[in-house]
Protein backbone atom coordinates (compact mmCIF):
# COMPACT_ATOMS: atom_id res chain seq x y z
CA UNK A 1 0.00 0.00 0.00
CA UNK A 2 1.16 3.18 -0.78
CA UNK A 3 1.06 6.42 1.55
CA UNK A 4 0.81 9.95 -0.15
CA UNK A 5 1.64 12.63 1.88
CA UNK A 6 1.77 16.02 1.20
CA UNK A 7 4.17 18.12 3.30
CA UNK A 8 5.52 22.06 3.78
CA UNK A 9 3.86 22.26 7.15
CA UNK A 10 4.98 22.91 10.73
CA UNK A 11 4.08 19.65 13.44
CA UNK A 12 2.65 20.85 17.10
CA UNK A 13 1.26 19.10 20.23
CA UNK A 14 2.10 17.09 22.88
CA UNK A 15 1.94 13.46 21.98
CA UNK A 16 2.82 9.93 23.31
CA UNK A 17 4.34 6.70 22.12
CA UNK A 18 3.55 3.06 22.00
CA UNK A 19 5.76 1.43 24.17
CA UNK A 20 9.38 0.20 23.83
CA UNK A 21 9.62 -2.23 21.36
CA UNK A 22 12.69 -4.18 23.10
CA UNK A 23 11.29 -4.07 27.12
CA UNK A 24 7.90 -5.41 25.50
CA UNK A 25 9.99 -8.02 23.99
CA UNK A 26 12.14 -8.95 26.66
CA UNK A 27 8.47 -8.24 29.24
CA UNK A 28 6.49 -10.98 27.56
CA UNK A 29 9.90 -13.52 27.77
CA UNK A 30 10.84 -13.13 31.55
CA UNK A 31 7.49 -12.63 32.41
CA UNK A 32 6.60 -16.05 30.82
CA UNK A 33 9.98 -17.72 32.46
CA UNK A 34 9.19 -16.39 36.08
CA UNK A 35 8.03 -18.16 38.40
CA UNK A 36 4.40 -16.38 38.92
CA UNK A 37 2.09 -13.77 37.15
CA UNK A 38 3.19 -10.77 35.84
CA UNK A 39 1.82 -7.76 35.09
CA UNK A 40 2.61 -4.92 32.51
CA UNK A 41 1.04 -1.62 30.89
CA UNK A 42 2.23 0.44 27.80
CA UNK A 43 3.07 -2.74 26.15
CA UNK A 44 4.15 -1.81 22.35
CA UNK A 45 1.49 -2.54 19.58
CA UNK A 46 4.21 -3.64 16.90
CA UNK A 47 3.66 -6.66 14.86
CA UNK A 48 6.96 -7.69 15.84
CA UNK A 49 6.07 -7.91 19.61
CA UNK A 50 3.15 -9.90 18.63
CA UNK A 51 5.35 -12.01 16.66
CA UNK A 52 6.92 -12.73 20.05
CA UNK A 53 4.17 -12.96 21.47
CA UNK A 54 2.03 -16.12 19.64
CA UNK A 55 5.61 -18.08 19.66
CA UNK A 56 5.38 -18.06 23.60
CA UNK A 57 1.71 -19.41 23.36
CA UNK A 58 2.48 -21.97 21.12
CA UNK A 59 4.71 -23.01 23.32
CA UNK A 60 1.92 -23.12 26.33
CA UNK A 61 2.15 -19.78 28.21
CA UNK A 62 -0.43 -18.32 28.83
CA UNK A 63 -1.70 -14.43 28.69
CA UNK A 64 -4.52 -12.16 29.35
CA UNK A 65 -5.36 -9.00 27.98
CA UNK A 66 -7.33 -6.71 30.53
CA UNK A 67 -10.98 -6.59 30.83
CA UNK A 68 -11.37 -3.61 28.65
CA UNK A 69 -11.48 -5.26 25.07
CA UNK A 70 -10.07 -1.96 23.90
CA UNK A 71 -6.60 -1.70 26.03
CA UNK A 72 -4.53 -4.16 24.33
CA UNK A 73 -1.39 -2.71 25.78
CA UNK A 74 -2.03 -4.25 29.20
CA UNK A 75 -1.62 -7.56 29.56
CA UNK A 76 -1.12 -10.36 32.75
CA UNK A 77 1.00 -13.46 32.19
CA UNK A 78 1.27 -16.70 33.99
CA UNK A 79 4.65 -17.66 34.39
CA UNK A 80 5.66 -21.23 33.94
CA UNK A 81 9.30 -20.76 35.63
CA UNK A 82 12.83 -22.71 34.56
CA UNK A 83 11.34 -25.68 35.42
CA UNK A 84 8.37 -25.13 33.53
CA UNK A 85 10.36 -24.44 30.48
CA UNK A 86 13.00 -27.18 30.84
CA UNK A 87 9.24 -29.47 31.15
CA UNK A 88 8.59 -28.24 27.29
CA UNK A 89 11.46 -30.70 26.10
CA UNK A 90 10.43 -33.01 23.81
CA UNK A 91 11.44 -36.27 23.31
CA UNK A 92 11.13 -37.40 19.83
CA UNK A 93 12.45 -35.74 16.51
CA UNK A 94 8.81 -35.57 15.09
CA UNK A 95 7.72 -33.81 17.98
CA UNK A 96 9.09 -30.54 17.10
CA UNK A 97 8.26 -26.36 17.73
CA UNK A 98 8.03 -25.31 14.44
CA UNK A 99 7.74 -21.28 15.34
CA UNK A 100 7.89 -18.54 12.93
CA UNK A 101 9.52 -15.22 13.44
CA UNK A 102 7.95 -13.10 10.57
CA UNK A 103 10.18 -10.22 10.31
CA UNK A 104 11.23 -9.87 13.85
CA UNK A 105 15.57 -10.35 14.21
CA UNK A 106 14.78 -9.83 18.16
CA UNK A 107 11.86 -12.45 17.88
CA UNK A 108 14.42 -15.54 16.33
CA UNK A 109 17.58 -14.80 18.39
CA UNK A 110 15.61 -14.33 22.03
CA UNK A 111 13.88 -17.32 21.31
CA UNK A 112 17.12 -18.98 20.10
CA UNK A 113 18.99 -18.68 23.36
CA UNK A 114 15.72 -19.42 25.74
CA UNK A 115 15.18 -23.12 23.53
CA UNK A 116 18.82 -23.63 23.03
CA UNK A 117 19.37 -23.43 26.90
CA UNK A 118 16.59 -25.09 28.37
CA UNK A 119 17.20 -27.63 25.36
CA UNK A 120 13.47 -27.37 23.58
CA UNK A 121 13.75 -29.29 19.73
CA UNK A 122 12.47 -25.91 18.04
CA UNK A 123 12.45 -25.45 13.91
CA UNK A 124 12.53 -21.54 13.73
CA UNK A 125 12.18 -19.83 10.34
CA UNK A 126 11.00 -16.38 9.41
CA UNK A 127 10.09 -14.11 6.46
CA UNK A 128 12.26 -13.40 3.55
CA UNK A 129 14.03 -10.13 5.36
CA UNK A 130 14.53 -12.40 8.47
CA UNK A 131 15.72 -15.30 6.18
CA UNK A 132 18.80 -13.23 4.91
CA UNK A 133 19.81 -12.06 8.19
CA UNK A 134 22.60 -13.67 10.10
CA UNK A 135 21.88 -16.33 12.54
CA UNK A 136 25.23 -17.73 13.21
CA UNK A 137 26.28 -15.07 15.51
CA UNK A 138 23.70 -16.99 18.11
CA UNK A 139 23.90 -20.41 17.02
CA UNK A 140 27.70 -20.38 16.85
CA UNK A 141 27.86 -19.65 20.67
CA UNK A 142 25.19 -21.50 21.64
CA UNK A 143 27.06 -24.82 19.59
CA UNK A 144 30.17 -24.04 21.60
CA UNK A 145 28.66 -24.39 25.23
CA UNK A 146 27.04 -27.53 24.87
CA UNK A 147 23.65 -26.76 22.57
CA UNK A 148 22.95 -28.98 19.55
CA UNK A 149 21.51 -26.57 17.14
CA UNK A 150 21.76 -25.93 13.11
CA UNK A 151 21.70 -22.95 11.28
CA UNK A 152 20.88 -23.06 7.14
CA UNK A 153 23.95 -22.08 5.88
CA UNK A 154 24.24 -19.49 8.73
CA UNK A 155 20.47 -18.08 8.24
CA UNK A 156 17.05 -19.77 8.96
CA UNK A 157 15.70 -21.97 9.05
CA UNK A 158 17.68 -23.39 12.57
CA UNK A 159 16.91 -26.24 14.09
CA UNK A 160 17.67 -26.70 17.64
CA UNK A 161 17.71 -30.35 18.14
CA UNK A 162 18.64 -31.12 21.89
CA UNK A 163 21.92 -30.96 23.88
CA UNK A 164 22.78 -29.94 26.76
CA UNK A 165 24.42 -26.16 27.73
CA UNK A 166 27.54 -25.59 29.96
CA UNK A 167 28.79 -23.43 32.07
CA UNK A 168 30.61 -20.78 29.80
CA UNK A 169 32.88 -17.81 29.46
CA UNK A 170 32.54 -15.77 26.00
CA UNK A 171 33.27 -12.56 24.75
CA UNK A 172 30.66 -10.96 22.10
CA UNK A 173 32.01 -11.05 18.92
CA UNK A 174 29.84 -8.50 16.96
CA UNK A 175 28.47 -5.66 19.22
CA UNK A 176 24.96 -7.22 19.00
CA UNK A 177 22.20 -7.00 22.60
CA UNK A 178 19.83 -9.55 20.50
CA UNK A 179 23.32 -11.93 20.91
CA UNK A 180 24.00 -10.61 24.18
CA UNK A 181 20.19 -11.63 25.61
CA UNK A 182 20.46 -14.88 23.77
CA UNK A 183 23.65 -16.34 25.56
CA UNK A 184 22.14 -14.37 29.15
CA UNK A 185 18.51 -16.44 28.24
CA UNK A 186 20.84 -20.22 27.62
CA UNK A 187 22.81 -18.98 30.99
CA UNK A 188 19.78 -19.27 33.21
CA UNK A 189 19.23 -22.68 32.76
CA UNK A 190 22.90 -23.58 33.26
CA UNK A 191 23.88 -25.24 36.77
CA UNK A 192 27.01 -23.36 37.63
CA UNK A 193 28.27 -19.95 36.91
CA UNK A 194 28.21 -18.17 32.96
CA UNK A 195 29.92 -14.99 32.06
CA UNK A 196 29.38 -12.83 28.98
CA UNK A 197 32.24 -10.28 28.22
CA UNK A 198 31.00 -7.27 26.43
CA UNK A 199 33.50 -5.12 25.03
CA UNK A 200 31.41 -2.51 23.50
CA UNK A 201 28.02 -1.24 25.18
CA UNK A 202 25.02 -2.35 23.74
CA UNK A 203 21.47 -1.63 24.95
CA UNK A 204 21.03 -3.73 28.62
CA UNK A 205 17.49 -3.91 29.61
CA UNK A 206 17.93 -7.30 29.81
CA UNK A 207 20.22 -7.45 32.59
CA UNK A 208 18.31 -4.27 33.95
CA UNK A 209 14.95 -6.66 34.46
CA UNK A 210 16.81 -9.75 35.82
CA UNK A 211 18.39 -7.26 38.49
CA UNK A 212 14.23 -6.57 38.54
CA UNK A 213 13.70 -10.58 39.05
CA UNK A 214 15.89 -10.99 41.48
CA UNK A 215 18.48 -13.00 39.02
CA UNK A 216 21.84 -14.12 40.58
CA UNK A 217 23.38 -11.43 38.07
CA UNK A 218 26.51 -9.30 38.77
CA UNK A 219 27.67 -6.67 36.35
CA UNK A 220 31.15 -6.16 36.44
CA UNK A 221 32.24 -2.62 34.70
CA UNK A 222 35.45 -2.73 33.10
CA UNK A 223 37.54 -0.15 31.11
CA UNK A 224 35.79 -1.39 28.17
CA UNK A 225 32.88 -2.63 28.21
CA UNK A 226 31.67 -4.99 30.54
CA UNK A 227 31.18 -8.63 32.31
CA UNK A 228 28.00 -9.86 33.01
CA UNK A 229 28.07 -12.96 35.10
CA UNK A 230 24.85 -15.10 36.04
CA UNK A 231 24.45 -18.61 38.20
CA UNK A 232 21.93 -20.30 36.51
CA UNK A 233 18.77 -22.02 37.70
CA UNK A 234 17.58 -19.30 40.28
CA UNK A 235 13.53 -18.85 39.97
CA UNK A 236 12.81 -15.50 38.98
CA UNK A 237 10.11 -12.95 40.45
CA UNK A 238 7.30 -12.12 38.50
CA UNK A 239 7.56 -8.34 37.30
CA UNK A 240 5.50 -5.67 37.12
CA UNK A 241 5.71 -2.52 35.31
CA UNK A 242 4.65 0.30 32.79
CA UNK A 243 6.40 -0.23 29.68
CA UNK A 244 8.26 3.44 28.72
CA UNK A 245 7.59 4.74 25.21
CA UNK A 246 9.54 3.79 22.21
CA UNK A 247 12.39 6.15 21.88
CA UNK A 248 13.39 4.44 18.11
CA UNK A 249 9.36 5.56 17.51
CA UNK A 250 9.50 8.74 19.34
CA UNK A 251 12.82 9.53 17.12
CA UNK A 252 11.08 10.21 13.85
CA UNK A 253 8.53 12.88 15.06
CA UNK A 254 12.11 14.50 17.14
CA UNK A 255 13.35 14.74 13.49
CA UNK A 256 10.30 16.14 12.03
CA UNK A 257 10.54 18.76 14.63
CA UNK A 258 13.75 19.79 13.90
CA UNK A 259 13.89 20.01 10.21
CA UNK A 260 10.69 21.62 9.38
CA UNK A 261 10.18 25.58 9.98
CA UNK A 262 7.89 26.42 12.50
CA UNK A 263 7.49 23.23 14.87
CA UNK A 264 7.74 22.53 18.44
CA UNK A 265 6.56 19.21 19.86
CA UNK A 266 6.39 17.55 22.99
CA UNK A 267 6.60 13.78 23.62
CA UNK A 268 5.69 12.53 26.75
CA UNK A 269 6.78 9.43 28.93
CA UNK A 270 9.64 8.53 27.05
CA UNK A 271 12.58 6.07 27.39
CA UNK A 272 15.45 8.06 28.65
CA UNK A 273 17.78 4.67 28.95
CA UNK A 274 21.22 5.90 28.18
CA UNK A 275 22.06 2.74 26.19
CA UNK A 276 19.12 3.94 23.67
CA UNK A 277 18.63 7.46 23.77
CA UNK A 278 22.51 8.86 23.16
CA UNK A 279 20.74 10.39 19.79
CA UNK A 280 19.42 13.18 21.61
CA UNK A 281 23.37 13.89 22.81
CA UNK A 282 24.11 13.79 19.40
CA UNK A 283 21.03 15.64 17.99
CA UNK A 284 22.29 18.43 20.84
CA UNK A 285 25.90 18.18 19.40
CA UNK A 286 24.59 19.15 16.02
CA UNK A 287 22.84 22.19 17.66
CA UNK A 288 19.21 21.05 18.31
CA UNK A 289 17.30 22.70 20.89
CA UNK A 290 15.55 19.90 23.03
CA UNK A 291 14.93 20.02 26.90
CA UNK A 292 14.49 17.13 29.09
CA UNK A 293 12.85 16.70 31.84
CA UNK A 294 13.35 12.89 33.67
CA UNK A 295 10.32 11.91 35.58
CA UNK A 296 11.08 8.58 36.49
CA UNK A 297 14.28 6.50 37.05
CA UNK A 298 13.37 2.90 38.30
CA UNK A 299 13.16 0.29 36.49
CA UNK A 300 14.19 2.24 33.40
CA UNK A 301 14.80 6.12 32.87
CA UNK A 302 11.76 7.56 31.43
CA UNK A 303 11.05 11.83 30.87
CA UNK A 304 9.49 13.92 28.86
CA UNK A 305 11.15 15.69 25.45
CA UNK A 306 10.41 19.13 24.33
CA UNK A 307 11.92 19.75 20.52
CA UNK A 308 12.17 23.18 18.91
CA UNK A 309 12.88 23.36 15.08
CA UNK A 310 16.53 24.57 14.63
CA UNK A 311 19.15 25.07 12.92
CA UNK A 312 21.52 22.31 12.64
CA UNK A 313 25.62 21.31 11.87
CA UNK A 314 26.66 18.23 10.31
CA UNK A 315 28.72 15.88 13.53
CA UNK A 316 30.64 13.43 12.99
CA UNK A 317 29.54 9.83 14.37
CA UNK A 318 32.21 7.47 16.66
CA UNK A 319 32.32 3.90 16.22
CA UNK A 320 31.78 3.19 19.55
CA UNK A 321 28.49 4.88 19.67
CA UNK A 322 26.89 2.90 16.63
CA UNK A 323 25.15 0.54 19.13
CA UNK A 324 23.67 3.27 21.66
CA UNK A 325 21.72 4.61 18.08
CA UNK A 326 21.76 1.28 15.39
CA UNK A 327 17.90 2.09 15.30
CA UNK A 328 17.74 5.70 14.73
CA UNK A 329 20.23 6.17 11.97
CA UNK A 330 17.70 6.20 9.24
CA UNK A 331 16.21 9.56 11.05
CA UNK A 332 19.39 10.67 11.84
CA UNK A 333 20.17 10.67 7.89
CA UNK A 334 16.73 12.54 7.15
CA UNK A 335 18.23 15.02 9.43
CA UNK A 336 21.29 15.71 7.96
CA UNK A 337 19.85 15.79 4.82
CA UNK A 338 18.98 19.63 6.55
CA UNK A 339 22.55 20.14 8.50
CA UNK A 340 25.01 22.68 7.64
CA UNK A 341 28.37 20.53 6.32
CA UNK A 342 28.26 17.06 6.42
CA UNK A 343 27.32 13.99 8.56
CA UNK A 344 30.05 11.35 8.44
CA UNK A 345 28.60 7.59 9.60
CA UNK A 346 31.67 5.12 9.57
CA UNK A 347 31.68 2.08 11.55
CA UNK A 348 28.39 0.91 10.51
CA UNK A 349 28.49 -1.97 8.46
CA UNK A 350 26.07 -3.72 10.85
CA UNK A 351 23.50 -1.57 8.97
CA UNK A 352 24.11 -4.18 6.50
CA UNK A 353 22.20 -6.45 7.54
CA UNK A 354 18.56 -4.86 9.36
CA UNK A 355 15.24 -5.16 8.05
CA UNK A 356 16.88 -4.33 5.12
CA UNK A 357 20.56 -3.14 3.59
CA UNK A 358 19.62 -0.20 5.48
CA UNK A 359 23.08 2.08 4.16
CA UNK A 360 21.82 1.13 0.82
CA UNK A 361 17.66 1.96 1.68
CA UNK A 362 19.34 4.82 3.01
CA UNK A 363 21.38 6.49 0.26
CA UNK A 364 18.21 5.43 -2.41
CA UNK A 365 15.78 7.51 0.18
CA UNK A 366 18.34 10.53 0.42
CA UNK A 367 18.92 10.58 -3.19
CA UNK A 368 15.18 10.66 -3.81
CA UNK A 369 14.69 13.70 -2.06
CA UNK A 370 17.55 15.06 -4.57
CA UNK A 371 19.88 14.86 -1.55
CA UNK A 372 24.04 14.64 -1.63
CA UNK A 373 25.02 11.17 -0.07
CA UNK A 374 28.17 8.97 -0.32
CA UNK A 375 27.89 5.15 0.22
CA UNK A 376 30.21 3.74 2.14
CA UNK A 377 31.11 0.09 2.81
CA UNK A 378 30.87 0.62 6.52
CA UNK A 379 28.05 3.98 6.54
CA UNK A 380 27.65 7.22 4.95
CA UNK A 381 28.57 11.00 4.48
CA UNK A 382 25.75 12.79 4.00
CA UNK A 383 26.00 16.97 2.62
CA UNK A 384 23.27 19.20 4.09
CA UNK A 385 21.10 20.76 2.07
CA UNK A 386 18.54 23.90 2.00
CA UNK A 387 16.03 21.92 -0.14
CA UNK A 388 14.29 18.45 -1.09
CA UNK A 389 12.13 18.01 -3.56
CA UNK A 390 9.30 15.73 -3.20
CA UNK A 391 9.73 12.05 -3.79
CA UNK A 392 8.52 8.55 -4.39
CA UNK A 393 10.47 6.54 -1.58
CA UNK A 394 11.35 3.22 -1.98
CA UNK A 395 10.95 1.75 1.58
CA UNK A 396 12.24 -1.96 1.04
CA UNK A 397 9.78 -2.98 3.31
CA UNK A 398 11.41 -1.62 6.16
CA UNK A 399 9.70 -0.16 8.52
CA UNK A 400 12.15 2.59 9.48
CA UNK A 401 12.97 3.48 6.30
CA UNK A 402 9.29 3.88 5.32
CA UNK A 403 9.32 6.31 8.63
CA UNK A 404 12.40 8.53 7.96
CA UNK A 405 10.94 8.89 4.12
CA UNK A 406 7.58 10.47 5.61
CA UNK A 407 9.65 12.74 7.75
CA UNK A 408 11.33 14.00 4.47
CA UNK A 409 8.25 13.79 3.13
CA UNK A 410 6.70 16.08 5.75
CA UNK A 411 9.40 18.75 4.86
CA UNK A 412 8.35 18.87 1.38
CA UNK A 413 5.08 20.95 -0.39
CA UNK A 414 3.80 18.96 -3.01
CA UNK A 415 2.82 15.06 -3.39
CA UNK A 416 5.37 12.78 -1.86
CA UNK A 417 4.98 8.92 -1.97
CA UNK A 418 5.79 6.19 0.22
CA UNK A 419 6.01 3.00 -1.08
CA UNK A 420 4.32 -0.34 0.94
CA UNK A 421 4.23 2.02 3.62
CA UNK A 422 2.14 -1.23 5.89
CA UNK A 423 5.92 -2.32 6.99
CA UNK A 424 5.74 0.93 9.45
CA UNK A 425 3.39 -1.81 11.17
CA UNK A 426 6.37 -3.73 12.44
CA UNK A 427 7.20 -1.44 14.64
CA UNK A 428 4.75 1.69 14.84
CA UNK A 429 1.64 0.68 13.50
CA UNK A 430 0.12 4.04 14.66
CA UNK A 431 2.61 6.54 13.09
CA UNK A 432 0.96 8.27 10.42
CA UNK A 433 -2.29 8.89 12.35
CA UNK A 434 0.02 10.49 14.67
CA UNK A 435 2.02 12.32 12.36
CA UNK A 436 -1.41 13.58 10.58
CA UNK A 437 -2.53 14.91 13.92
CA UNK A 438 0.58 16.89 14.61
CA UNK A 439 0.10 18.39 11.15
CA UNK A 440 -0.80 22.54 11.55
CA UNK A 441 -1.50 25.05 8.98
CA UNK A 442 1.25 25.91 7.05
C1 LIG B 1 17.43 -5.03 19.60
C2 LIG B 1 18.77 -4.86 19.37
C3 LIG B 1 19.32 -4.24 18.14
C4 LIG B 1 18.27 -3.43 17.40
C5 LIG B 1 16.98 -4.17 17.28
C6 LIG B 1 16.42 -4.52 18.65
C7 LIG B 1 17.00 -5.69 20.83
O1 LIG B 1 19.82 -5.26 17.31
O2 LIG B 1 18.75 -3.07 16.13
O3 LIG B 1 16.03 -3.36 16.60
O4 LIG B 1 15.83 -5.56 21.23
O5 LIG B 1 17.85 -6.35 21.45
P1 LIG B 1 21.32 -5.83 17.54
O6 LIG B 1 21.44 -6.09 18.98
O7 LIG B 1 21.45 -7.07 16.75
O8 LIG B 1 22.22 -4.73 17.05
Amino acid sequence: MDKIIYGGSPIRGIVSVPGDKSISHRALIFGALSSGQSNFTGLSTAKDVETTKNILKELGIQFNNSNDEDDKKSLTIDGIGIGGFEKLRKSSDKEIYKLYCGNSGTTARLIMGLLGGAGIKAEITGDNSLSQRPMDRVVEPLKRIGVEIESTQGHLPVRIIGGKAVPFNYTLQVASAQVKSAMILAALFINGTSTIIEPQETRDHTERMLLLMDGDIMIKRLLNGKNIIINGRKELTPLSFKIPGDISSAIFFIAAALIIPGSEITIDHVLLNPTRAHILEVLKRMGAKIDIEQTEEFPEPVGNIKVTYSRLNGTRISSLEIPLIIDEIPALAAIAFYARGETIVTGASELRVKESDRIKSITTMIKSFGGSIEEKDDGFIIKGRKRAHPSQVESFGDHRIAMAGSVLAMTVKGKNVIKNSECVEISFPEFFQILESLKTEA
